[in-house]
């Protein structure tokens, strides 16, 4: 795992969306994951402005996203659907049926869930799948205790997730309580992968990941396993890592790295 730290949520969020956004510069067709949440909100905003102001070109871009709450219709105001459509989807030129987003309400969910795989494995697998991290260590919805082999699927949510999204949402009765979303084993074959996460709610989980034991009580330890992941944190989210000289370093001398590796 390559860990970029940054003075803070902005500078996480320039940094992140200029990965994103020099892996479209490099693949037009590129099939980019999408994570909803408050994290990549910055990220998103950042895209629309190198969109406008630098040109950027989504006109080829494909994208899935990771989740949705089960029941939730695509125009429901707390869906991952109108989330991605007001935060990125509406402002930048991709053709919106590139846009492939886990329908909440859809009759057949689990049909729709292997529809999903099956697109994905279709159009050449996810290039770059961007993810936030939750504070139980969940990427996507893959709460503790999921397999590392999970495909797309119906997740219960536990409790710790349905408190920490109630913010969204009127009250926390109206948090539903399943969602359908991408697998631990469908985001490791994402041929990258770009974590981000901020603040010093995030700092545990942050430390566990990076530097704890590879455990699906924490999925997102599962990226220890995969050959190619960015993290890029904020200072807090960063502060209860042990070994941050070292990335530091690698960051500041990456030049060296890259030519060792030919990146
Ligand atoms: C959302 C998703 C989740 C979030 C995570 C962090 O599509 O997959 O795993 O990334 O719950 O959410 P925030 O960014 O709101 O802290």
């Amino acid at each position: 795992m390559e860990i970029t730290i940054t003075e803070n949520y902005e500078e996480m969020s320039k940094v992140s969306a200029q990965i994103i956004a020099e892996e479209i510069r490099k693949k037009h067709n590129l099939l980019l994951g999408l994570a909803t949440g408050d994290t990549p909100i910055g990220t998103y905003k950042e895209l629309v402005r190198i969109h406008k102001e630098e040109g950027l070109d989504f006109s080829k871009v494909k994208s899935f996203n990771l989740d949705e709450y089960l029941g939730l219709a695509p125009l429901h105001k707390n869906s991952y659907n109108y989330f991605m459509w007001d935060n990125l989807v509406k402002h930048i030129n991709i053709n919106p049926e590139n846009v492939y987003i886990p329908q909440g309400n859809i009759n057949d969910p689990e049909q729709f869930c292997r529809w999903y795989e099956e697109q994905i494995r279709k159009l050449g697998g996810i290039d770059l799948q961007i993810l936030g991290i939750g504070s139980d260590g969940h990427i996507a919805f893959n709460e503790p205790g999921s397999s590392f082999a999970s495909r797309t699927r119906i997740k219960a949510l536990v409790e710790q997730t349905i408190e920490d999204n109630s913010r969204f949402f009127d009250k926390i009765e109206d948090v539903p309580r399943f969602a359908i979303t991408m697998g631990v084993g469908t985001i490791l074959e994402a041929k990258k992968i770009l974590l981000i996460a901020n603040g010093k709610k995030k700092a545990d989980v942050c430390a566990k990941f990076i530097e704890g034991p590879v455990t699906s009580q924490i999925t997102a330890t599962a990226l220890q396993l995969h050959s190619y992941v960015n993290v890029v944190l904020d200072k807090d989210a960063a502060s209860k890592l042990k070994r941050t000289d070292y990335y530091n370093w690698v960051r500041d001398n990456k030049h060296l790295v890259q030519k060792e590796i030919g990146r």
